[in-house]
């Protein structure tokens, strides 16, 4: 995967479009038409310490994981990208799409703290590589230099 056209993509995005709404709605549909083997592609939103379901593409999924829950609400309260092989070795983690076999999850910060977090779902063991986190990271790098939540 060339994550440096998808980074090049999602900053021709930012430039149409900062507000949050449009753009994470165009990144995930990006993220989904660019990346094989994904089952859902999409960001949950940081409201009251919680995240709530944002922009995203696949099946319907759950609205509301607290902190520390869920691979989601461990990179929100570890303030890290989790990366999981397997997402039934994952304790708690929660299975929106039982097809969903792997998992990334990488925090977005604006704000001076976490704002959102970028979800993908494969139906596939063991998906997501180190080479795979770096290119997502630098995917999430991009939107923050531009998003805007006001
Ligand atoms: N599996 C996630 C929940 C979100 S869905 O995958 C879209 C989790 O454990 O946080």
């Amino acid at each position: 995967m060339d994550y440096a056209q998808l980074v090049r993509q999602i900053e021709a995005l930012a430039e149409a479009e900062r507000w949050y709404v449009p753009l994470l709605a165009n990144a995930s549909a990006a993220l989904y038409d660019a990346l094989p083997d994904l089952n859902w592609a999409g960001f949950y939103l940081v409201r009251d310490g919680a995240l709530v379901l944002g922009p995203f593409q696949g099946k319907v999924a759950c609205i509301h994981i607290r902190a520390g829950r869920g691979v989601c609400g461990t990179a929100l309260a570890e303030d890290r990208t989790v990366r999981v092989p397997d997402v039934h070795a994952f304790p708690g983690h929660i299975a929106c799409d039982s097809a969903s076999r792997s998992e990334i999850v990488v925090p977005l910060r604006a704000g001076g703290g976490v704002a959102a977090v970028l979800d993908l779902d494969s139906p596939l063991p063991d998906r997501f590589d180190a080479r795979d986190q770096a290119g997502l990271e630098d995917v999430v790098r991009a939107l923050e230099r531009s998003i805007r939540f006001d």
